[in-house]
């Protein structure tokens, strides 16, 4: 039931998506460990490269409402097989998310995908390789 309401949010959200370049719109949402969501599309900018993810929005969105711990990420687009987040997207999924946590892929046809955080990035750089 979660899952299904999770994905509804994420759903919710792409409908906010900025996206003049590329009309591909992706939505997230985030669910921190006290049961709060928060979402995320994709915002695009004319210099292409500074475009940010729906899944960076949504954890961006969450870490500077003050949240920290969280428990399921979703994310959706108009997609044939359920949506794969980007490099960068699971570079920062890993930086802020614990290794087990589930994310649920999905589609607008309703396919969804369960993998964990350490499934979408294995052997992740992160903070215990930075020597201080
Ligand atoms: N995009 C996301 O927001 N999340 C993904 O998981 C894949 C890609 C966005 C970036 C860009 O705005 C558009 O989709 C096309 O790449």
């Amino acid at each position: 039931m979660e899952l299904e309401k999770m994905i509804k949010a994420a759903e919710l959200a792409r409908e906010n998506a900025y996206t003049p370049y590329s009309k591909f719109p992706v939505g997230s949402a985030l669910l921190t460990t006290n049961g709060k969501v928060y979402h995320g599309c994709n915002i695009e900018n004319a210099s292409y490269g500074v475009t940010n993810c729906a899944e960076r929005t949504a954890m961006f969105n969450a870490i500077s409402s003050g949240e920290r711990d969280f428990q399921m990420l979703t994310v959706i687009a108009d997609t044939d097989e359920p949506v794969s987040p980007c490099g960068a997207c699971r570079q920062v999924i890993a930086e802020l998310c614990p290794k087990d946590m589930v994310v649920v892929l999905a589609n607008l046809s309703g396919k969804t995908k369960i993998v964990t955080v350490e499934e979408l990035l294995p052997f992740a750089f992160s903070s215990e390789d930075l020597h201080e």
